[in-house]
């Protein structure tokens, strides 16, 4: 039987610090409203050269390198990003020239700050049906470029970074001990399209449509709305894969990495679940919202931290933009 096997994280984030404090100075907030209200008392920015292939290519190296593999022998680089370098070609094929990945497809996947759980899902279709042996899937994001550095109620949340994970095809039974995702669980709902997105520089308000106002260009977000059905749905797609991976108990998760969006969200998430203390990996605090980036660059600092040992079981949560939602399921070796 093949199972998708985690074979190497890594991650990368900007040197450049943006503190609470930094914040006070350019929009009417205060660290007191940030910390309380979400838990996030820094994130990075990329630098003025940096796009969102920057980030990815170094999260992509280091993972190839903790997997033990060489650039060319990845057969498929997977790039999940809401801000890609440009509109084409996609940030994936920069990144697999970069990294010498002569060998591989390189496609990007669109689906917000789910778009890792997507991807983990996309690559282990392709794996388990024997379509690729060895899939790059990095999640990478400067949500900074295209957040409203005047809106107090959205430019708090964001940072940039990323993740990624080389996932090999393996054998045996994950039901019975062998490492491997053992469920992905993915969903959308684009009736609620205008909660959170970027509503120009598309073919719809093309940024050459001069009566554009250009701050369509950037992020908008309906923070209560969001708030809510993110909690309901993290909470049902957890409850998916636990049920469909044949009755995995809460307790038996020896950690959960989600989507670092808000601490009250994750604080509401692991008590619907009935999540042990301690069991929430957390770094928004140092990072704040990384959109796609954000559970990779988790699970990559969990995984370097020795959290894991071989066999444990990880779940893994997110949603977003679209909207999107998800879960995965591993058992971790
Ligand atoms: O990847 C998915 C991304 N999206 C999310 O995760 C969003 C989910 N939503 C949230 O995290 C929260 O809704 C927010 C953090 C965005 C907002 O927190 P909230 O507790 O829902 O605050 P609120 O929007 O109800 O605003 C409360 C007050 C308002 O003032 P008034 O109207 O009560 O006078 C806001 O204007 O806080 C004010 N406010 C701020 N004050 C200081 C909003 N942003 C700020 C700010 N600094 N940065």
């Amino acid at each position: 039987m093949t199972a998708t096997v985690i074979a190497g994280t890594g991650s990368y984030v900007p040197e450049r610090v943006l503190t609470n404090a930094d914040l006070e100075r350019m929009v009417d907030t205060s660290d007191e409203w940030i910390t309380a209200r979400t838990g996030i008392r820094e994130r990075r920015i990329a630098a003025d050269n940096q796009a969102t292939s920057d980030l990815a290519i170094e999260a992509g190296r280091r993972a190839i390198e903790a997997a033990g593999i060489t650039a060319q022998d990845v057969d498929l680089v997977l790039v999940a990003t809401a801000t890609p370098d440009m509109f084409f070609p996609a940030t994936a094929c920069l990144v697999q020239t970069a990294l010498g990945a002569t060998n591989a497809a390189a496609f990007d996947l669109s689906a917000a700050c789910s778009g890792f759980i997507y991807g983990l899902n996309v690559a282990d279709a392709y794996i388990r049906s024997g379509s690729y042996k060895n899939v790059l899937l990095i999640g990478a994001e400067t949500m900074s470029r295209v957040v409203d550095w005047e809106d107090r109620t959205t430019c708090v949340l964001f940072g940039d970074g990323a993740g990624a994970v080389l996932l090999q095809a393996g054998e045996g039974d994950t039901g019975s001990g062998a490492p491997g995702l053992m469920r992905t669980d993915i969903h959308s709902d684009g009736a609620a399209w205008d909660y959170i997105c970027v509503p120009g520089g598309g073919s719809r308000m093309p940024p050459s449509d001069a009566l554009v106002d250009s701050r369509q260009q950037f992020l908008k977000m309906k923070g209560n709305e969001t708030f809510k059905v993110a909690v309901r749905n993290m909470e049902r797609a957890a409850r998916t894969v636990l049920e469909d991976a044949g009755g995995i108990k809460a307790h038996d998760l020896a950690l959960v990495v989600p989507h670092q969006a808000n601490m009250r969200i994750l604080n509401a998430v692991a008590e619907r679940l009935e999540l042990p203390a301690g069991k929430v990996y957390v770094n928004l605090d140092r990072y704040g919202n990384t959109s796609a980036a954000s559970v990779p660059l988790a699970f990559d600092e969990a995984v370097r931290a020795g959290r894991l040992e071989r066999g444990d079981l990880v779940l893994m949560l997110a949603f977003g933009s679209g909207l999107t939602w998800g879960a995965a399921l591993l058992r971790w070796g």
